[in-house]
């Protein structure tokens, strides 16, 4: 399976923040936006990794990422113009799908929850169509939602209604099978100008194979797209990794544990940036499980 996390958009909705950098670069507490999305891939251990983001905006995030091998990762790069909707990054990404099955996720995304790696794993082994991450939500007016029948099974799929028939936000990652690119080239704009990830999905929904994972209560789906939301992402961040003494989303932790760097590597990743308490936890993570 090939991961796509789709990191452009024209942020105007964080300006000035995002008047000359990328949103996803900015910082989730203490580390940038970005990372949170790409641990959920490596949590899947998805390894070819594309990232789709604006001109003016890739630079710095590879910068940033570089080819992942320092993770174990093969990262590749990608342009979107305009933002032409999320299920463009589809049609983008269709030469590095390559008519496998695929996993895109949103670069402002963040997923944090006990188990997550193993659902992520049995999703990825029952993916027959398409499945998707619900959650519930206080204001679902603002989100794609979906609608269960008493059985769980998903009846309906909507792009912001006005007047929502469930309070589960279909939350920014999708997991499809082959056929993804092939719905996103028959789809027409919608009345915005975009091609919406939200038709992609009723169309595998039509056919009798979407379904629907539902991240409980006890699990954390935040997305950072307006300045309250980001902090309150940072806030959140903050609170779990000073309680807890881990820090979520360390991509370098997670290449590690899934063995796709060995402990040197992670040490000498963590001098690298001795000065911060993220590049002295990997050096301790690396003597620790070394
Ligand atoms: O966060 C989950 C929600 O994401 C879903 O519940 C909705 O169904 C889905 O449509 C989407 O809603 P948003 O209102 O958050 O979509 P937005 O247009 O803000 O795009 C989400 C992210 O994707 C944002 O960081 C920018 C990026 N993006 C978006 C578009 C349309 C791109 O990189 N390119 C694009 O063309």
């Amino acid at each position: 399976m090939k991961g796509i996390i789709l990191a452009g958009g024209s942020g105007t909705r964080l300006y000035p923040l995002t008047k000359s950098t990328s949103k996803q670069l900015l910082a989730i507490y203490d580390k940038p936006m970005v990372y949170y999305p790409l641990s959920v891939l490596m949590l899947a251990q998805i390894r070819e990794i594309l990232v789709i983001s604006t001109p003016d905006s890739l630079p710095a995030l590879r910068n940033l990422l570089s080819d992942g091998s320092h993770l174990g990762l093969d990262i590749t790069y990608a342009e979107q113009t305009e933002p032409r909707g999320i299920a463009d990054a589809l049609l983008i990404g269709a030469d590095h799908i390559d008519g496998g099955p695929s996993a895109l996720i949103l670069g402002d995304n963040l997923y944090h929850g006990a188990g997550f790696s193993r659902i992520l794993r049995a999703s990825r082994e029952r993916l027959d169509g398409c499945v998707l991450f619900g959650y519930p939500v206080s204001d679902p007016e603002r989100y794609g939602i979906g609608e269960t029948d008493d059985r769980g099974n998903l009846v309906s799929i909507e792009e912001k209604p006005l007047r929502p028939r469930s309070d589960n936000a279909i939350t920014g990652l999708y997991f499809y099978d082959s056929d993804a690119v092939e719905i996103a080239r028959g789809l027409a704009p919608s009345a915005r100008g975009e091609l919406e990830i939200t038709d992609v999905n009723r169309h595998y929904l039509k056919q009798g194979r979407a379904s629907m994972f539902r991240l409980g209560r006890g699990f954390t789906w935040l997305d950072a797209g307006t300045h309250d939301s980001m902090l309150a992402a940072g806030q959140y961040v903050q609170v779990i990794e000073q309680r807890q003494g881990v820090r979520v989303a360390c991509l370098e932790e997670i290449a590690l544990r899934l063995g796709y760097i060995d402990a040197d590597a992670c040490h000498r990743l963590g001098e690298g940036m001795k000065n911060s308490e993220y590049g002295r936890y990997l050096m301790q993570i690396a003597q620790s499980l070394g």
